[in-house]
């Protein structure tokens, strides 16, 4: 299975632009599964709710109908960050959007910094979906900071986690090379790049997006540069749990001495 992430700079609240850029980076692109980052077709730095709620859109948006047009004509799943509205809420949300319609869609569960005061959080939790006969689990950037998120994806059988991110700490691409081991599975990280810097709000956006295997070798990673990279993954290897004869990961669990 060919998996990808696509790296770049969104330009803040010019969402079609942001879709054609990501047309763009798809166009020479054969793979089945792409991964573009958190708040994708908006950027990140809103000023205030109002302008949060005028971007925001339902996961069935126009955001969602470029998207899904993309994926049929490059018979590719795409697994993307945008803000939803739904009701009266606004949540940090991605959906995966196959040839044939969305998939899944995940609430971000863990908010950062002054998204607490804009979004949401995320309602739907972590579970696992099905697709070209794999199970896929998915995390929003700064999920990654809680062990229990992926582990509770890696519990459920997922082999592929799938991770935009808007990533501005440097901790995350090195993290999660122990998380793909602890857990034993693949994660596919699609960062941004750039600065956004809007009235008191500057954040500096690291890339390095990457794909990590079961085995914590980082099988690409980007630096700060525009980009899309493709790697070939065996999604079976994440089936297996063993790190040696004598040591099943998850079968090892010593449930009885943890905290829940
Ligand atoms: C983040 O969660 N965007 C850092």
């Amino acid at each position: 299975m060919k998996v990808c992430f696509l790296q770049f700079n969104p330009a803040f609240g010019d969402k079609e632009k942001n879709c054609r850029a990501v047309e763009d980076l798809l166009k020479d692109v054969v793979a089945d599964i792409a991964v573009i980052p958190e708040l994708f077709n908006t950027g990140y730095a809103f000023l205030n709710e109002k302008e949060l709620v005028n971007l925001a859109e339902p996961a069935s948006g126009e955001t969602y109908e470029f998207m899904q047009r993309l994926a049929q004509g490059k018979n590719i799943a795409l697994a993307y960050g945008y803000p939803e509205s739904a009701g009266d809420s606004i949540y940090n949300s991605m959906s995966f959007v196959a040839p044939a319609g969305i998939v899944a869609t995940y609430r971000k569960s863990h908010l950062f910094f002054e998204e607490k005061f804009l979004f949401n959080p995320g309602d739907t939790g972590f579970k696992t979906f099905e697709y070209a006969g794999i199970k896929l689990g998915m995390l929003i950037c700064w999920d990654w900071i809680y062990p229990e998120a992926m582990r509770t994806l890696a519990l459920q059988g997922a082999q592929i986690i799938i991770h935009p991110a808007n990533l501005v700490t440097p901790y995350c691409p090195e993290a999660m090379v122990t998380r793909a081991i602890e857990n034993r599975v693949f994660v596919v990280t699609a960062d941004r790049t750039g600065d956004e810097i809007r009235g008191d709000k500057k954040y500096h956006f690291i890339g390095k997006s990457q794909v990590v295997a079961p085995n914590g070798d980082i099988l690409t990673r980007a630096g700060e540069e525009t980009c899309v990279k493709v790697v070939n993954v065996e999604p079976e290897l994440a089936l297996d749990k063993k790190m040696n004869r004598h040591n099943d990961l998850f079968l090892d669990r010593r449930e009885d001495l943890y905290f829940t």
